[in-house]
C-alpha cells in the first residue's frame, strides 16, 4: 500500500483542492483527478513549493474507462491508495421539464458515476490491502430534497445510495465508506452551475452557515482518520438531518413552502 496515498476528485476547485491541500500538507502523497489540466498542474506546483508531492490525472471521472486507466497507472506506480475522496460534481438546479435527459445523464455523471468508477477501479487493491477509507461529498438533497432540482437531487441520492449498499458489502474488510454532507459552501460551485443558488429553501439559507472549503476539508480529514458511516456538518445541518429523521413530514414541507415556486405562479 503507498504510505498514506489519497486519491482526490474534484481536486481542481472547492472542497477537492482544499481537501487535497490538506490532506498534502499532512505529508499524504495525493492524486489530483477533475477536468481542468491547468488548474490541477498549479495545484501539484503549490503543494510541491510547500514540500509536498502531488500527481494530475486529468480526466472525466464519468467515464469509466478513463479511470480505469488513472487507477491503472496509480497502483502501478505509486500503490494502493490508503484514502478515495469522491469530490467531484457538478448540476445546476432545474426543474424536470428544464432538464433534457442529456443533461440529466451529465448530472448523473458526477457525482455519481464519477464516485462510482473511481470506487470500483480501486476497490479490489484496497480489499487487498485490508484497509483504507472512501469518502463521498455528499449532499443535504440526499437527506431532504427541495423544489425544482430533480436531476442534481437524484444524482446525490444515488450517491448515497452506493454508500449505502458499501456499507453493507464492506462490514468486516477493513476498507470503509463514508458519506459527508455539509451545508452550503462558499466553493465555486454556484458560479460553475449558474441559477441554482437561488433555487435554496430559505429554511437552508436562513438556518444553516455557508461553510468555506478549508473547513469542509478539516472534516474529510478527521473523516478518513475517525471512519464514520454518515458525517453531517455544521452542527445545525446535523439538527435538521436529525429533525428529518423522526419527522420527516415537517422537514419536508419546510423544504418545499420555503423553496422555489414554479415561474408561472411567481
Ligand atoms: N458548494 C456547496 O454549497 C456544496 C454543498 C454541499 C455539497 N456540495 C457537493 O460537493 C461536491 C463538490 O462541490 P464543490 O462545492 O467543491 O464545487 P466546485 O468548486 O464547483 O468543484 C467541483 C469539482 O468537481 C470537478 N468535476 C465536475 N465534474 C467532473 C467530472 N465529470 N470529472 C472530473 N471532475 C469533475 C470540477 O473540476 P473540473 O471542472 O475541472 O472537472 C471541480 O474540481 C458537489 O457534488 C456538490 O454538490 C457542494
Amino acid at each position: 500500500m503507498g504510505r498514506g496515498l489519497a486519491v482526490v476528485t474534484g481536486a481542481s476547485s472547492g472542497i477537492g483542492a482544499a481537501t487535497a491541500r490538506l490532506l498534502a500538507g499532512d505529508g499524504r502523497e495525493v492524486v489530483l483527478v477533475a477536468r481542468r489540466r491547468e488548474r490541477l498542474e498549479e495545484l501539484a506546483g503549490e503543494i510541491a513549493a510547500a514540500g509536498g508531492t502531488a500527481h494530475v490525472e486529468p480526466l472525466d471521472a464519468s467515464d469509466g474507462d478513463a479511470v480505469l486507466d488513472m487507477a491503472e497507472r496509480v497502483l502501478r506506480q505509486l500503490g494502493t491508495p490508503h484514502a478515495i475522496v469522491n469530490s467531484a460534481g457538478a448540476g445546476e438546479w432545474r426543474w424536470i421539464e428544464d432538464t433534457p435527459p442529456a443533461d440529466m445523464g451529465q448530472m448523473m455523471g458526477a457525482p455519481f458515476g464519477a464516485a462510482y468508477n473511481t470506487t470500483h477501479a480501486f476497490m479490489r487493491a484496497m480489499l487487498d490491502a485490508g484497509r483504507g477509507v472512501i469518502v463521498h461529498v455528499g449532499s443535504p438533497a440526499s437527506l431532504a430534497p427541495w423544489p425544482s432540482a430533480v436531476a442534481y437531487t437524484a444524482s446525490r441520492w444515488a450517491l448515497r445510495g452506493m454508500h449505502e449498499a458499501l456499507c453493507q458489502d464492506l462490514a468486516g474488510t477493513g476498507v470503509h465508506s463514508c458519506h459527508v454532507v455539509f451545508s452550503e459552501v462558499s466553493s465555486e460551485y454556484f458560479e460553475a452551475n449558474p441559477g441554482s443558488h437561488e433555487h435554496i429553501p430559505k429554511v437552508g439559507s436562513t438556518l444553516l452557515r455557508t461553510l468555506t472549503p478549508e473547513r469542509c476539508a478539516e472534516v474529510i480529514r478527521d473523516t478518513i482518520a475517525r471512519p464514520r458511516r454518515e458525517v453531517v456538518h455544521p452542527v445545525e445541518m446535523r439538527a435538521l438531518a436529525w429533525t428529518n429523521q423522526v419527522a420527516t413530514p415537517l422537514v419536508r414541507t419546510l423544504a418545499r413552502v420555503t423553496g422555489r415556486r414554479r415561474p408561472q405562479s411567481e
